[in-house]
């Protein structure tokens, strides 16, 4: 499917007051994503109009390289910000309906997966990605370095904490201590119900895939 040209959306987040997060900082965070979906897009033209055959492949440096991965930083940083604008604006507080009970089995209760998950947002650079794998169907708390590191291979985002000094140096100051405060003021702005849909969205994703997995299986089993 080729590529549409990315837009950036509109969020009921930017509609209402934030518990502890002001709008001059979510104005600005949008500047942010609204750059990252306009530099995703320059860059899918780019990609587009190489003449593959002449184009010099150079691992130190080339521009195929240099355009391919930071395309993949444009794109993330897109996408994490869409997940992330998305699911504020709710009425924060504890977890609730399935994501309650997956974090609960996986973290051995949600106290520890609350526990788990400020403390990896006090250890990441840039994000802390809460993922579901469409593999084993288990939640991680990704830490991640930069938007495009360091998250697998078919883990779907259910829930986005942008850790980046843009986030929350406004209201809460570019100190640890800061950021906690900020990361306490996320949680009480969360939309668990966004957050919801997203796991079960994921979790019938691996549903479909578990299936038409078995059925290849099938067809593919020896005959007696
Ligand atoms: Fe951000």
């Amino acid at each position: 499917m080729p590529w549409d040209e990315l837009k950036p959306r509109q969020f009921p987040a930017f509609e209402t007051e934030l518990d502890g997060i002001s709008k001059q900082t979510m104005e600005d965070h949008y500047k942010l994503y609204e750059g990252y979906a306009k530099k995703a897009n320059e860059c899918r033209k780019i990609l587009n109009g190489f003449d593959y055959a002449e184009i010099e492949g150079n691992q130190v440096y080339s521009e195929l390289r240099a355009v391919s991965v930071d395309y993949t930083f444009a794109l993330l940083g897109y996408k994490n910000h869409d997940l992330y604008f998305g699911h504020l604006g709710g009425d924060g507080g504890d977890p609730d309906g399935r994501f309650a009970e997956l974090a609960e089995e996986e973290f051995n209760g949600l106290g520890k997966w609350f526990d788990a998950t400020k403390k990896a947002a006090s250890a990441a650079r840039g994000w802390v990605m809460v993922g579901y794998d469409l593999n084993d169907g288990s939640l991680f708390n990704y830490i991640m370095d930069t938007q495009n590191l360091w998250a697998v291979y078919n883990m779907v985002p259910v829930l986005a904490i942008d850790v980046y000094e843009h986030a929350y140096v406004r209201d809460f100051g570019a100190t640890p201590d800061g950021r906690k405060q900020y990361v306490e003021a996320f949680f009480r702005n969360v939309d668990w119900d966004h957050v919801n849909r997203q796991l079960t969205q994921a979790e019938a994703a691996k549903q479909g895939a578990d299936q038409s997995g078995a059925r290849e299986a099938s067809e593919f089993a020896p005959a007696q």
